[in-house]
């Protein structure tokens, strides 16, 4: 006899038979009647096949792919929640050796580092901001002085989570315009311009999700008169930064820097979802143990390489590339040794060049993921037709966005790529063939009055 909550076939035999003309549920109402937990699966998993390829998906940073035994440990732990299990469970004490991990890898000062497992970036980032907050509250309360305005500086280049976390706990955001000239990432001698007695912190972004760009703060840059802490979103260069630039000082070896927050997701290299379940701690663990700082080297080195491969071919063809990871320092020459380009994260931000755009003015870039016609505020999607859209890149199944630049610096398009772990060279080498091609036939296609190309803006 099954104990199991779930109904099995033999109690409801008719619906798993006739699994194909069960309609899936409209998902508006709880449905009244339950089915088999076979016939659910079925309909589930046909829907899921619709789902793009995480693969060929290079706007996301979320990493999609690990070793058959991670796998195996996920599914052994799954049914496991970390929070509400006491103390000293497994799950505990493997969490806080990930994060003594974090911390040493991070440069904190030893055996002085806190810190938890989040969801992701934006749940550590309202974290280390409401650290923020308090830390000046109590100054304020201590000195006797009003603590009822504060404020929080960052680049108009953040991620949403940063400004979410002003919206939600009351935080007056002041907003960083950032210049094309400075690589549309924060430049702290303008920064100190909006810095003043109110200011709780400075966010610094390691890996600008724009362009890969590391945003440069050393204690040089100290607002006179000012102990502005700072916390560092180093959502995607937390995992990049300390392997492949291991002297560029960007962490805890700053004495300002008071947190730092990083998505296991991301370059860390395990799925999406830290937090709650025992099971992703564990598989966070499974990657420290089976990796090594060795191993996270090794594939940021591999990732560098084919976003260089990659920005070089673009700059070959039609494109200008805005991200600098393939930009050869003063002194070195092109090679494989990170060290000898300028610093960054594995992604690639490009757009047309202006001799294309001249030569080709009916040419939206944005077409050359996809077709897009505006209609009645309407995005509908061209996918038949057009000879154009027969070779758009979204048509080839890679998913590529086109982005508005930050705030003042949003008439820029740019089209990103996030190199992962999962892009192999062959890869990236169809990537290359695919976006020439495309950008061909963008060439010979004539323009249309309604043609138009909705921009988005950075996605996780
Ligand atoms: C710089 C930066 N900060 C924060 C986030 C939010 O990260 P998460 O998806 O882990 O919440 C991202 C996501 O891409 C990011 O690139």
């Amino acid at each position: 006899m099954s104990l199991s909550p779930h109904m099995d076939i033999s109690q409801n035999s008719k619906a798993d038979q006739n699994h194909n003309s069960t309609a899936v549920p409209e998902y508006e109402s709880l449905p009244q009647f339950g089915i088999a937990s076979t016939t659910a699966y079925q309909l589930l998993h046909d829907e899921t096949q619709l789902d793009t390829d995480p693969t060929l998906n290079l706007t996301s940073f979320i990493h999609s792919w690990m070793p058959e035994e991670a796998n195996r440990l996920i599914m052994e732990n799954i049914h496991k929640s970390q929070i509400g299990s006491n103390e000293h469970s497994n799950a505990t004490i493997i969490h806080n050796r990930c994060i003594s991990m974090l911390a040493s890898l991070w440069k904190a000062p030893s055996g002085k580092a806190i810190g938890t497992s989040t969801a992701g970036s934006t749940d550590a980032i309202m974290l280390g901001g409401l650290a923020l907050k308090k830390r000046w509250q109590e100054a304020r309360k201590a000195a006797g002085k009003e603590y009822y305005h504060p404020n929080v500086v960052f680049g108009s280049n953040a991620q949403l989570s940063l400004d979410q976390f002003s919206r939600h706990f009351d935080v007056e955001c002041r907003l960083v315009p950032v210049k094309a000239s400075n690589n549309y990432v924060m430049d702290p001698k303008d920064a100190i311009q909006f810095v003043d007695e109110n200011t709780i912190g400075i966010i610094v972004i390691l890996g600008s999700s724009f362009t890969g760009h590391f945003e440069n703060w050393t204690n040089s840059n100290k607002p006179p008169g000012l102990d502005i802490p700072i916390h560092v979103d180093g959502a995607t260069g937390g995992f990049i930064a300390p392997f492949i630039y291991p002297s560029l000082k960007w962490g805890f070896d700053i004495p300002r820097v008071v947190s730092i927050n990083t998505s296991g997701h991301k370059f860390a290299l395990v799925y999406a979802g830290l937090g709650w379940p025992a099971s992703h701690i564990y598989a966070q663990m499974f990657n420290f143990l089976n990796l090594g700082f060795d191993g996270y080297r090794k594939i940021a080195i591999k990732d560098l390489h084919n976003a260089r491969l990659l920005s070089r071919a673009l700059e070959e063809n039609y494109f200008k590339v805005l991200s600098s990871i393939h930009r050869v320092l003063p002194g070195r020459h092109e090679d494989d040794d990170p060290d000898s380009y300028e610093p960054g994260i594995p992604l690639v931000a490009f757009k047309l060049s202006d001799e294309f755009k001249d030569k080709y003015p009916h040419a939206e870039q944005g077409q050359i993921q996809v077709n897009f016609i505006l209609y009645n505020n309407i995005v509908l999607i061209v996918t038949l037709m057009t000879p154009l859209s027969k070779s758009m890149l979204r048509k080839k199944r890679w998913i590529i966005p086109n982005l508005k630049g930050p705030d003042r610096e949003s008439e820029t398009e740019m089209l990103r790529v996030v190199v992962r772990g999962t892009q192999s060279e062959d890869l990236t080498q169809r990537l290359i063939a695919d976006i020439i091609t495309t950008t061909e036939s963008l060439m010979q296609a004539q323009s249309t009055d309604q043609s138009s190309s909705p921009n988005i803006g950075p996605e996780n």
